[in-house]
């Protein structure tokens, strides 16, 4: 059994917060345990609490499609929520919800590493950079320790406001360009550290995940 089988053991007979007794099934997340490249969206919507699994109504479509638009499929990331029960009438996770579940977000990234971490919408952006505007940061990379953030609208803003389908795609597109983009070279501390240049292929690694 690996980490994340057991953390969603645990997911799955949490009763922490309230959203335990009102939930049908709590939804963990899904995606490759050694995924570089990790989706953390808002919480469960319906379909989602009737199947336990994240991302699978509309939204969840849209998300697939901008997936394959960046030459991804579901199966090379992680796709997982701030909170993993469904809000009822699917509102805003309270704060303290929100609190009493970052203990299995903080143990998925801890177990996956990912390289880079892609917020979607404010909530999950809320938990890096508290009080900014997704309208603001979006589609911008910032470095958080080992981890590169690239917060974007949640998929479910372009199903409320048609003009933002183009933004999202767009904004995606940029992703993918950070996905293929060389990995900085470290800097050498000495002449010899230095590393001679390759006689060919690339100079550098690439964060290249895939
Ligand atoms: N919206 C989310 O934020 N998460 C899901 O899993 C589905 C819709």
């Amino acid at each position: 059994m690996t980490d994340l089988d057991s953390l969603a053991q645990a997911i799955n007979g949490c009763v922490d917060c309230g959203l335990a007794r009102s939930r049908t099934h709590a939804v963990p997340g899904e995606g490759s345990p050694q995924a570089r490249l990790m989706f953390i969206g808002e919480g469960p919507g319906f379909n989602e609490d009737q199947q336990g699994r994240p991302f699978i109504g509309p939204a969840g479509q849209f998300l697939d499609e901008l997936l394959a638009s960046i030459g991804l499929a579901r199966s090379e990331v992680f796709i997982t929520n701030m909170v993993k029960c469904r809000p009822p009438n699917n509102r805003d996770p309270f704060p303290g919800e929100m609190e009493a579940c970052s203990k299995y977000l903080d143990a998925q990234i801890e177990a996956i590493k990912p390289k880079v971490i892609v917020p979607l919408g404010r909530h999950a952006l809320a938990k890096w950079f508290p009080g900014e505007s997704i309208g603001k940061v979006r589609a911008k990379a910032r470095r958080f320790g080992d981890i590169t953030l690239f917060p974007l609208y949640h998929p479910a803003a372009a199903l409320h406001n048609g003009a933002l389908r183009s933004t999202i795609l767009d904004d995606f597109a940029k992703l993918g360009d950070l996905l293929r983009a060389p990995a900085p070279v470290p800097e050498a501390t000495s002449a010899e550290a230095a590393p001679a240049p390759a006689e060919s292929g690339p100079q550098s690694e690439q964060l290249s995940m895939f």
